[in-house]
């Protein structure tokens, strides 16, 4: 690999000022929920995911990280959250603990608790990365960490990170993100990635949302009177017809089998809405679908070959956003 010095003017960390005082400095913080980004923070964010972006493609990585060691706890299954941090950890030069192939070969299976696994965790690296399947994880972690913990996931809460490079996403495929109409699918109760995009989104002006969803799948109420009280177009239905015309971001989600308590709830619902080639040609021409992934079903593999299918690389853009919060976290951006 290329060494850091030959990309000087993307990556000359000396010369750079560091916000420390205004906010916008992740150093040293945990990442829980989107709510810590203001507006000014998400643009540094992109401004760094997109210089790691151009030193992937210019050099495949750097030694920015060289000497740090990132543990990835992850206590529910997952391909892309664990691989894109393992992955931006690597082209940084660092470290990694990877205990992602299921928590059952660790102490945890032992009946190990989350604080002392986190206490254990923290004795090697310096920052850890958990996915639980219990809302207010992370921040139970957080809360006996001595090392900053980023949240991947916790239950039906949150997922801030993919939702960072989910706007990122939006910002790189259309140009900018203030006035435009998204329209949210699937599963909208249980689907933490909708629940942590929506509050970002909340951030922007003139944005107007859509979700479609199933009765039992809808938005929580709690966060659909947030987006109320704050002003933003909102509209609620069960049919993608009603939104596709419009719709300049068509976000789409996976019904989760594992979040329904009752089976036959899952059954009745599961293949409730399928995008296919022929809604495809109802939509914008310059409209993009996305997907957190994995889909089981609800959009056809044969939309993936419409330019608009931007669920790929919104799967890369992951890496490049988790490079630069690694970066961020640990005072190397
Ligand atoms: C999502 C998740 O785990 O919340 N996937 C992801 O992180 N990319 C969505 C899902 O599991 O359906």
């Amino acid at each position: 690999m290329e060494q850091l010095q030959t990309l000087p003017r993307l990556f000359d960390y000396d010369q750079m000022t560091l916000k420390k005082d205004n906010g916008n400095s992740l150093t040293g913080h945990d990442i829980l929920s989107v709510d810590q980004f203001d507006r000014d923070a998400l643009s540094y964010i992109f401004t760094r995911s997109q210089e790691m972006r151009e030193l992937v493609e210019r050099a495949g990585g750097c030694d920015l990280l060289k000497g740090y060691v990132l543990a990835c706890l992850f206590y529910e299954p997952s391909t892309r959250t664990s691989a894109s941090f393992i992955a931006a950890m690597e082209r940084l030069g660092g470290g990694i603990i990877p205990i992602t192939q299921g928590v059952q070969f660790s102490s945890v299976s032992k009946g190990e608790s989350l604080p002392d696994t986190i206490r254990t965790l923290e004795q090697y690296a310096d920052l850890i990365v958990l996915r639980h399947p219990e809302i207010g994880a992370a921040k139970l972690a957080a809360d006996y960490a001595a090392v900053p913990i980023i949240n991947a996931g916790d239950g039906a809460g949150e997922h801030p990170t993919q939702a960072l490079l989910d706007l990122f996403t939006i910002r790189q495929e259309l140009g900018h993100i203030d006035g435009l109409k998204v329209a949210m699918l699937g599963d909208l109760r249980y689907g933490r990635t909708v629940h942590s995009l929506t509050r970002l989104l909340m951030q922007y002006e003139d944005i107007s949302l859509r979700f479609v969803s199933p009765d039992i799948l809808r938005l929580p109420m709690a966060l659909m009177n947030q987006l109320i009280d704050r002003g933003v177009k909102v509209r609620e239905t069960h049919d993608v017809a009603d939104v596709i015309e419009h719709a300049d971001v068509l976000y789409v989600t996976r019904i989760q089998k594992e979040r329904f308590a009752d089976p036959k709830q899952y059954e009745e619902v599961k293949d409730c809405y399928e995008i296919t080639t022929e809604l495809m040609t109802r939509a914008k021409p310059n409209m993009i679908v996305m997907h957190p992934l994995p889909r089981v079903g609800e959009i056809h593999y044969r939309v993936d070959d419409d330019p608009r299918a931007a669920y790929f690389r919104q799967v890369r853009n992951g890496m490049y956003v988790r490079m630069a919060l690694l970066a961020a976290v640990l005072g190397k951006a």
